[in-house]
């Protein structure tokens, strides 16, 4: 190799060792004082959230939030925050929130420079398979997800040796390299559509054994699953919710499909996070109970102050990993940097893409 080439070979090597703050640059860590200025540029944020969070506790949070709301700005930033996030962050630093198929579909419209993805990894995966040329970030690179460590991408390619010609729809909650190897991916907001959409009367509908099975009683298609679970909605029963109606009389009960099938069948709607959050809403029903993570029935709470919610509180492990503090440090440092093999993530885009387009 000539000295020239050696020396046309440095700037790789260095692209590639390259973190996110190299690229944009470090910022002075702010002041967190709770100053009359903070009070006052964070007061309408806390008139949304006054009947959730207590104003003795205000003066700890809000001069964080501030501070994120300007880092935002000077990142050129946007905070996709899914509807398990708690009400400091779902109200007070999030641009947009959704449930898993609005967020995906967000990643594809937001100009801004970087995107930090409040909600766990495969949710920054997805943002990132989708706009590959935005920096991504994720405030706990150890945000997991019992479903989308159910499966791995070597499974799927035995599954569909095994069946050939079956079509092999990908839950969102799964890694990029399994939604590699799928036909189509699907949320719980489109499963019903996506697996009809094939026009075959069998398809596998991986790796949530619950939610293929709920979809299964809804369509004349044989959905095969596999043996994967949310370890937040498994938890849920349906002799729960039935003691529930005998203590809470009038209640109305929604459920998430991540649930087994007997809970969705003793519940009065089932839908996506967004579904759900549209039915109490637009129902406005006295008394509720929302059967899934619990943190959603705070957001919504401070919405529809005159409906009464019925909280059986089973927190994400893994949502729970993102707070203030970390979305704080995520901005300031440019950390936790999500990359997808390129390789990997323009067949993963495929299978999502796919699905964005189902939609229109
Ligand atoms: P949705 O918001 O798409 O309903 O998904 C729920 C969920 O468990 C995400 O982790
Ligand atoms: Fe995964 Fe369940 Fe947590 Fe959603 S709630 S991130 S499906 S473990």
């Amino acid at each position: 190799m000539t000295p020239s080439q050696a020396a046309m070979m440095i700037p790789d090597a260095a692209v590639s060792s390259e973190t996110a703050l190299d690229r944009f640059g470090p910022l002075p860590r702010p002041d967190l004082a709770f100053t009359p200025q903070v009070a006052e540029a964070t007061a309408p944020i806390y008139e949304k959230v006054k009947h959730i969070i207590p104003a003795i506790e205000w003066p700890a949070l809000a001069p964080t939030i501030h501070a994120i709301n300007i880092l935002k700005k000077q990142r050129n930033a946007v905070i996709l925050a899914h509807n398990y996030m708690t009400p400091d962050i779902f109200h007070g630093v999030a641009d947009i929130v959704g449930d898993s198929l609005q967020l995906a579909i967000e990643a594809t419209r937001t100009d801004a420079d970087v995107i930090v993805q409040c909600g766990v990894h495969f949710m920054a995966e997805t943002s990132k398979i989708l706009s590959p040329d935005k920096t991504v970030l994720i405030p706990d690179m150890k945000a997991g997800c019992s479903l989308a460590e159910s499966i791995t991408a070597a499974d799927v390619r035995g599954l569909r040796e095994r069946n050939p010609g079956v079509p092999i729809i990908t839950y969102v909650n799964t890694s990029a390299d399994v939604k590699a190897e799928c036909d189509i991916c699907c949320t719980s907001s489109n499963a019903l559509q996506v697996v009809e959409s094939f026009g075959v009367d069998k398809v596998f509908l991986i790796p949530d054994k619950y939610l293929a099975a709920n979809v299964g009683n809804k369509t004349d298609v044989e959905v095969l699953i596999w043996d994967g679970a949310c370890e937040v909605h498994e938890r849920f029963t349906a002799q729960e919710l039935r003691d529930y109606r005998k203590i809470e009389p009038g209640v109305k009960i929604i459920a998430h499909p991540e649930c087994p099938p007997e809970v969705v069948a003793e519940a009065d709607f089932a839908g996506s996070t967004a579904h759900m959050i549209d039915w109490v809403k637009t129902r406005r029903p006295e008394k509720v109970m929302m059967i899934t993570e619990c943190s959603m029935a705070d957001n919504v709470a401070s919405e529809t102050p005159d409906v009464d919610f019925i909280r059986p509180c089973n927190l994400c492990p893994h949502m729970k990993r993102i707070t203030l503090n970390k979305i704080l440090d995520s901005l300031l440092e440019m950390k936790e940097e999500v990359v997808v093999d390129p390789a990997v993530a323009s067949r993963a885009r495929q299978a999502v893409e796919r699905m964005i387009n189902l939609k229109s």
